[in-house]
């Protein structure tokens, strides 16, 4: 059986970005399995508008009765939640900009947290309507943050795959990426080794 994982980076460091750098290692290492498909989605070089009204305007219009323009923008989320649904695995590399994800993989996140799509809302809360996928998150960072309070980054993701039905969430952390040589290329080896390790758990 085949796995089909969707592998979306958000770096915009481009080939200098050390969040590449974690998913082209991934990349590599499952490009040795004959098993798994790997999709790859840059968010930065194929970056989306902020989400507006129009657009939401958009999603809540009947598709049969949408304008052009109207079909021109649903069509952003349609195609990423197509995109999603399709893959197994969703492996979304992340850098750290500002204390928080890069604006460009909000917009994403705008576009596949769709209510009535992704989940629902119930009497109970929100409903994730997203099932039986996994998510790994690779979070290259230029300090060092994880597992304290300062981390206002991964508990976001975590909370935003949550809301589609996404729990099964496991991080890498690459960080100290900007605390000298030494420390960056031990964090890497590091990383490189954990991701060889998830590879193998596909
Ligand atoms: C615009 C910008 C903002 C950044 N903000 C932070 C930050 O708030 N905290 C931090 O530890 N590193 C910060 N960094 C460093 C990145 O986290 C670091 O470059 C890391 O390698 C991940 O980004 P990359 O994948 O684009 O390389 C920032 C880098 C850039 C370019």
């Amino acid at each position: 059986m085949t796995l089909r994982t969707l592998l979306v980076t958000s770096s915009i460091l481009g080939e200098n970005g050390q969040s590449n750098a974690l998913a082209n290692h991934f990349k590599t290492q499952t490009e040795a399995r004959e098993d798994v498909v790997v999709t790859h989605r840059d968010v930065v070089a194929n970056a989306l508008p902020h989400l507006a009204i129009e657009e939401l305007g958009a999603w809540q219009t009947p598709a049969e009765e949408r304008s052009a323009e109207q079909q021109a923008l649903a069509a952003h989320s349609d195609e990423l939640l197509a995109e999603l649904r399709a893959n197994d695995v969703l492996v979304l590399a992340v850098p750290l900009y500002n204390l928080g994800i890069p604006s460009q993989l909000k917009a994403w996140f705008d576009r596949v947290l769709r209510a009535g799509e992704t989940f629902r809302y119930t009497e109970n809360g929100p409903q994730g309507l997203i099932e039986g996928k996994r998510a790994i998150i690779l979070a290259a960072r230029g300090g060092q943050y994880a597992g304290t309070e300062l981390d206002s980054q991964t508990p976001h993701l975590k909370t935003m795959l949550g809301l589609m039905g996404i729990s099964d969430v496991e991080i890498v952390f690459a960080e100290g990426l900007s605390m000298g040589d030494t420390q960056r290329d031990a964090t890497l080896k590091e990383a490189f080794q954990a991701i060889d390790q998830l590879v193998e758990t596909l």
